[in-house]
């Protein structure tokens, strides 16, 4: 790998803390980073680079340490630089260059630089200028590249908007759009079980595959990003970006190599074959929800609208769940159920794939007898495995059959470490690698989406909003998205494959 210098603006923020110093030093502790390396923390807040070490690094707690010996440590930490500057200043990017030019020379970092933007949304846009006006953009004997948090735009005009602007500066190629979600093992193991296998292919499929449940559940409520969440809400904030991505690995047309190039294009390819839906449909398709208090295991636990910095008469939704058709030969008629939520009762990322009836149901007259559907769970997180269920006949007289799974957990793979998806990103980044980043135009078509989602609920006060309890499954509305009677949400609970008399929520 080449030598590079990682500038993070924000880095006195929360994700800094949180992943990118963890990830940054993972990879350290691995070996995967090259001698020459070095990380500049930017951002308002007045720190030294002892300052800086000490509080994001030597005192984060996200941070393992364990199994690090004292070499390494000083070594990394001596590393860690930090500039103090007006972000939104255009002059102080001077101070910026002042210091990459002198960490190239003091640590043979070569010019490579990987700009990580952290900050607040407006400045997505300035940045990328302030650091072409001091020629910081330019790709020539070294490398220079931007990576961009989420969100990215907050509708189809904005994203197109950062799109073109950050394309004045900086080539497609030398951006890197995350999402990390797409960085997770489990969701590029979704490709690998589709495309490295040749038994799910040929039933993976409208013939076969009944309908696809995604969920992901958070047990969280919004912290103290309520500044945040109550302008963005569940659909924007989970289901435009994570989710559709989740979608599109579950559902997209097979590439025909897996590079960058190939991969994205079958994504944008896939999210342009999702059947828009029209604003005059959401409220057929589309059902929003609110938590309101409730006791969860004893505690009481506050509603959405008496977190702090969330007004009142907030009508953000902290749930969203809904109901959407693909329309291509493979998916014609097979419905998506997508749902997400804070404050549900536990924190799972899942997809289930619900698999036709057999055609004749033999054992319908037994007692006991199952729906006899086939569901293949893949599990993203946590408990990460993937399990198939099917009926087995339960010894004895007559056909009485019973569910069973045939499950495979990560965690059996005991030499394997399954690496936070910001390490894999970082690294991919890092390596030039954009396969798992998104491009502009997935981007622009995911919001494109659910924009009309959004217009509508903002135009129309008749859609309901509904009260979900804390700690519950949501609003009990999202059942009637479902088409025949019987079939409903599959819940997950913290354990893959659990027993049917003890789940454990
Ligand atoms: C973030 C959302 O992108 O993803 C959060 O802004 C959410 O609201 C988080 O909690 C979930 O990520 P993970 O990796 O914990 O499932």
């Amino acid at each position: 790998m080449d030598p590079f210098v990682i500038v993070i603006f924000g880095a006195s923020g929360d994700l800094t803390q949180r992943k990118l110093i963890p990830a940054i030093f993972q990879l350290y502790k691995t070996g995967y980073l090259p001698d020459n390396f070095a990380v500049l923390g930017i951002s308002r807040t007045e720190f030294s680079d002892e300052d800086f070490r000490q509080s994001l690094f030597f005192d984060n707690k996200y941070v393992k340490k364990e199994n690090a010996d004292e070499t390494s440590l000083t070594d990394f930490s001596s590393r860690l630089y930090y500039e103090s500057i007006q972000t939104n200043e255009a002059a102080d990017y001077g101070k910026v260059k002042a210091r990459l030019q002198e960490l190239d020379e003091q640590r043979q970092t070569g010019g490579n630089y990987l700009f990580y933007l952290s900050v607040p949304p407006f400045l997505y846009e300035k940045i990328p200028g302030y650091l072409a006006e001091h020629g910081l953009n330019e790709d020539a004997d070294s490398w220079r590249r931007l990576i961009i948090e989420k969100p990215f735009g907050h509708d189809e005009d904005s994203a197109r908007a950062l799109n073109n602007r950050l394309c004045q500066f900086f080539e497609e190629t030398q951006i890197f759009r995350i999402d990390h979600y797409l960085g997770k093992e489990t969701v590029q193991n979704l490709l690998v079980t589709r495309f490295a296998n040749g038994i799910f292919e040929p039933i993976w499929n409208r013939h076969y595959i009944d309908h696809i449940q995604i969920t992901s559940a958070e047990d969280i409520g919004v912290e103290k990003r309520g500044g945040y969440y109550d302008d963005s809400g569940a659909l924007r904030d989970m289901v435009q970006n994570h989710l559709l991505q989740v979608m599109a690995h579950i559902a997209m047309e097979p590439p025909t190599n897996a590079d960058a190039k190939s991969i994205r294009n079958e994504k944008v390819k896939f999210f342009d074959s999702i059947r828009p839906i029209r604003e005059k449909e959401v409220n057929k398709y589309v059902v929003r929800g609110q938590y309101i208090q409730s006791t969860v295991e004893g505690k009481s636990v506050p509603a959405y609208r008496q977190e702090e910095g969330i007004p009142e008469d907030s009508k953000t939704e902290t749930y969203v769940a809904l109901k959407a058709f693909v329309d291509n030969w493979r998916w014609a008629d097979v419905p998506f159920y997508i749902r997400t939520g804070k404050r549900l009762p536990t924190k799972v990322t899942e997809v289930a794939v619900m698999f036709k009836s057999p055609p004749h149901h033999l054992f319908r007259e037994e007692k006991g007898v199952r729906n006899e559907v086939n569901k293949l769970i893949i599990r993203i997180q946590p408990d990460e495995g993937l399990a198939l269920q099917f009926g087995m006949k339960v010894p004895g007289a007559g056909f009485k059959v019973k569910d069973v799974y045939m499950d495979f957990h990560y965690s059996d793979l005991t030499n394997a470490y399954v690496p936070e998806a910001y390490e894999r990103l970082i690294m991919d980044c890092l390596k030039g690698d954009a396969t798992l980043y998104a491009r502009g135009d997935a981007v622009e078509a995911a919001w494109r989406f659910v924009d009309p989602i959004v217009h509508a609920w903002k135009k129309d006060g008749h859609i309901k909003l509904h009260g979900y309890p804390a700690g519950s499954w949501g609003p009990s509305a999202a059942a009637a998205l479902f088409e025949h009677p019987g079939v409903s949400w599959h819940n997950p609970c913290a354990e893959l494959t659990p027993e049917e008399e003890f789940r454990e929520l």
